[in-house]
């Protein structure tokens, strides 16, 4: 079941996890159809067409979740699809509209495509945020829980509207699938960090190295964090599109630890970065809360990164692209030259992560996972 060879559609391609899927995919011999809403924003779907295999077996095809019907065109002819693609516009004035509805109506719709074009199976890539938002956090999760959409609205914590975005995606997927017998796997990776293809500053990125950037508002989803590197869950989406008895739910998460771990393990590697070790609120005694991925490796799946893996990988791509400076000296004589009148730039990219920072993502406290 799901061979290479066979035509499959990738939505959201030329995001984080979207971009890296369509390479490993790519590599494996299939034919991919990816979405993306511009094909014609060089920026955004180069990094699409310069991978290997790409000019034979890649096309660029324009989707919107927002669009009803978009995607009967780039599924039409597919074997499977992988819908990745979610709005992620935690600013939102209008969050019910803009980030809630084309999240549930695109999946469904996606769902209506692919029961129109007989799509053999659909992987969705859901979300942690589906399971455990919770008042009290339990010291282990599974893919029987679901998060408490009463209380996450109650709060109205910051990214709220993704978490119940992906929530009733997942449940109104299920119950869409049940009633048209259509074969649905969902993927619940925890926070992804690694290395990656996409020219900015990768959203999951702005979490996991906010301890190098110093982006305090995101110290909190780490406290007690989940991590799986980008390449285990992008092999698990293959894993589990290829095996013919993956059904349900499946969690993919490798790691469970508190940001204290994480910040000594970045320091040690990178003494260069002012990387703080003593977090409020948390010390040895902080529990850790894991998601299980038993039943994936049950199935077969072997997670094959350590965390020092993710984050060094992904640290190095920030280095490369020119996203993350080299230091912090050298940022704090940035500041001088910028206060001395000099206009020195380490960090220039738009996508930065002082960029960043400093814009609308600096005062989101929200669950990227
Ligand atoms: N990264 C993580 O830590 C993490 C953890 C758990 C779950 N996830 C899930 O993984 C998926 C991908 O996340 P990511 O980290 O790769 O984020 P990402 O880099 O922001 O990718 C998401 C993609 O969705 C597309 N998109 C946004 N709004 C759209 C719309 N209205 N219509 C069509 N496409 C739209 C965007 O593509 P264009 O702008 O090119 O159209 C974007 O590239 C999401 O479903 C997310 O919930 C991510």
């Amino acid at each position: 079941m799901g061979q290479g060879g066979e035509i499959v559609c990738v939505t959201g391609a030329s995001g984080f996890i979207g971009s890296w899927l369509v390479m490993r995919l790519l590599e494996h011999g299939y034919t991919v159809r990816a979405t993306v809403r511009d094909p014609n924003n060089t920026k955004k779907v180069k990094h699409l067409l310069d991978l290997p295999n790409a000019k034979t077996h890649l096309s660029l095809w324009k989707a919107d979740l927002n669009e009803e019907g978009s995607f009967d065109e780039p599924i039409q002819g597919c074997n499977g699809v992988f819908h990745v693609a979610t709005p992620m516009d935690f600013e939102s004035k209008d969050p019910e509209n803009e980030v809630i509805k084309p999240t549930i109506e695109g999946m469904l719709s996606i769902m209506e495509s692919c029961v129109k074009a007989k799509v053999r199976r659909v992987v969705f890539t859901s979300s942690a945020g589906t399971v455990n938002g919770q008042p009290v956090q339990k010291p282990v999760y599974d893919e029987t829980s679901w998060s408490d959409l009463e209380f996450i609205r109650s709060t109205r914590m910051t990214g709220w509207m993704y978490f119940v975005s992906k929530t009733l995606a997942e449940q109104a997927a299920w119950k869409f699938a049940e009633e048209n017998n259509l074969d649905f796997i969902s993927i619940i990776p925890t926070l992804v960090v690694g290395p990656f293809l996409m020219p900015s500053f990768p959203p999951s990125l702005i979490t996991a190295l906010s301890p190098i950037t110093g982006n305090k508002a995101h110290y909190s989803i780490i406290r007690q964090g989940q991590f799986v590197h980008l390449d285990d869950l992008v092999m698990s989406h293959l894993f589990l599109y290829q095996n013919p008895e993956a059904k349900g739910r499946y969690i993919c998460s490798s790691h469970a630890e508190n940001i204290t771990h994480i910040s000594k393990l970045l320091k040690e590697k990178y003494p260069e970065y002012d990387i703080p070790t003593e977090f409020e609120g948390v010390d040895e005694k902080l529990e850790k809360v894991s998601f299980s991925s038993e039943k994936l490796t049950e199935l077969g799946f072997v997670f094959k990164y350590s965390l020092e893996d993710m984050f060094v990988e992904a640290v190095e791509t920030c280095r490369e692209k020119g996203l993350l400076p080299l230091s912090h000296e050298k940022k704090q004589q940035k500041q001088k030259d910028v206060i001395n009148g000099k206009s020195v730039s380490l960090c220039h990219e738009k996508g930065s992560a002082e960029a960043v920072g400093k814009s609308s993502m600096a005062k989101n406290d929200h669950r990227l996972n």
